[in-house]
């Protein structure tokens, strides 16, 4: 982007119509019966439906894989063809070698469009992957940690403050969503009032083949360039200022970033706006739901708060946030006795390794004192592993202490709405209501 940035690149049209009817035509179709697991050709399973995901049918699908099938190979999808890798080990083994498993050629089942393409660091490889990396990740440091985490708490108790006790609300939209995206305005230090544009935004970049979110390519690619144009205005009010601590000052005077072109800027912003926004969002919603089932793990941890950063890492492998990464196969390489040749496109499925019963004793149960509880696969591993994955864990924890200063319970009033998404494991609204705390 050089010294002021210039006006957004003009991008051809889109080659293809909405993705999302093309792709729900080809699944299980809305509200269809889904048979379950025992009952299908292992030969021929896609999991990469959105509806298994919308309707949170896919954990059996899983266990038959890890069971029967492991390294899985799904020879035709809407996303073309594609291994899936399904336990922990595997997974672990993938994701720590990246000298094989690229992330080149992006890390979710769907492909980059040729004309439109939106480099980031999470999908790029060294050198280039480690100089962005580095160039952004003291945003949250130890010290920087330290100074977000009054204002973290002052945020949270202001907003339960004011949630309307013994009445029903939407815990994604009045919690979940305010509280990351309030921290996201901080990190990009955009205007507060602008902060709801964040959240559209981030529900674009992961939303593109969800008609909920939007009904064709051009407002897909037309939203994220008003992004573009967005976070130029602010690119060039900081890039001949001194450098500050927000991420836009950062990446503008970064030396590895600032000779950025708008596509590779704007890539770099939804990695940021994603990885900081749906991740966090999903899990504080997804506390809450895990709660609500397993009752004795609340009352246990309203009883003893010190569990709580425990309670936080196992609701983080509980919830997975982050269902799938994928990577790109260099060269060919032997896995669970199946060669997976250079080419091939591999999903780590961290929803089904964090459930992978040779790991973890119940693994589909919430249990706050699990054993090396930090042990999950949310955050991946290896080069990649989460820049935020410190953050994420604070707010989460302060979420809960503060919760428990102020009610007694949180009752979950109908079963949540789902992301109808293999990538972004997340909920879209979950009704609630709470009783406040007796003294
Ligand atoms: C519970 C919350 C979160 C979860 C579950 C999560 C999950 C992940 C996962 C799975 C990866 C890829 C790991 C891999 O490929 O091995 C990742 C990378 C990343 N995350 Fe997070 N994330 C969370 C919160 C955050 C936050 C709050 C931020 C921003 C402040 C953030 C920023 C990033 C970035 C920049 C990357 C790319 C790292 C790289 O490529 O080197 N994440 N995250």
């Amino acid at each position: 982007m050089a010294d002021t940035a210039t006006a957004p690149v003009a991008v051809a049209p889109p080659t293809r119509s909405a993705g999302a009817e093309e792709f729900r035509t080809n699944g299980i179709p809305m509200g269809a019966p889904i048979p379950p697991a025992s009952e299908i050709d292992l030969a021929t399973l896609d999991i990469t439906d959105p509806e298994l995901w919308r309707r949170d049918a896919f954990w059996d699908r899983f266990a038959r894989m890890r069971k029967e099938d492991p390294v899985h190979w799904c020879p035709d999808s809407p996303f073309g063809p594609y291994w899936s890798i399904t336990t922990h080990k595997d997974i672990m083994t993938v994701d720590t070698t990246h000298e094989v498993f690229s992330s080149e050629g992006g890390i979710t089942v769907v492909d980059a469009d040729e004309d439109f393409k939106l480099p980031m660091f999470i999908a790029m490889d060294p050198p280039k992957h480690d100089l962005q990396r580095k160039t952004v990740q003291s945003i949250v440091g130890p010290d920087n940690l330290k100074s977000f985490e009054a204002l973290i708490r002052s945020r949270t108790s202001t907003l339960f403050d004011t949630l309307p006790v013994g009445e029903e609300f939407d815990w994604v939209d009045t919690v979940s969503i305010e509280l990351t995206t309030m921290m996201l305005a901080t990190l990009f230090d955009v205007p507060f009032e602008d902060r709801r544009k964040l959240t559209r935004w981030s529900d674009v970049a992961t939303g593109r083949n969800n008609p909920d979110i939007v009904t064709s390519e051009e407002q897909w690619r037309g939203e994220l360039l008003e992004c573009l144009g967005y976070f130029t205005g602010l690119w060039n009010e900081r890039v001949n200022v001194d450098q500050r601590g927000d991420l836009i000052s950062m990446l503008a005077h970064g030396e590895h970033t600032r000779n950025m072109t708008p596509q590779e800027y704007l890539g770099n912003l939804l990695l940021l706006i994603v990885g900081g926004n749906d991740t966090t969002r999903n899990s504080m919603t997804g506390g809450v739901y895990a709660f609500s089932k397993w009752p004795d793990q609340f009352d246990k941890l309203k009883d003893n708060p010190a569990l709580i950063p425990s309670a936080v890492s196992e609701i983080i492998r509980w919830q997975t946030p982050l269902a799938h990464m994928r990577r790109n196969a260099l060269s060919d390489y032997e896995i669970g006795g199946k060669t997976i040749r250079a080419g091939d496109k591999v999903l780590m499925w961290y929803a089904s390794g964090n459930r992978d019963e040779t790991q973890y004793s119940n693994p589909d149960d919430l249990w706050i004192e699990r054993p090396q509880v930090r042990r999950h696969l949310s955050f991946g591993f290896g080069i990649h592993r989460c820049v935020g994955n410190r953050l994420a864990e604070m707010q989460l924890q302060i979420l809960w202490e503060e919760f428990f200063k102020r009610f007694d319970h949180v009752e979950v009033l109908e079963e949540p709405g789902r992301v109808p998404s293999s990538f972004v494991k997340g909920y879209t609204r979950m009704p609630v209501r709470l009783t406040a705390r007796q003294r």
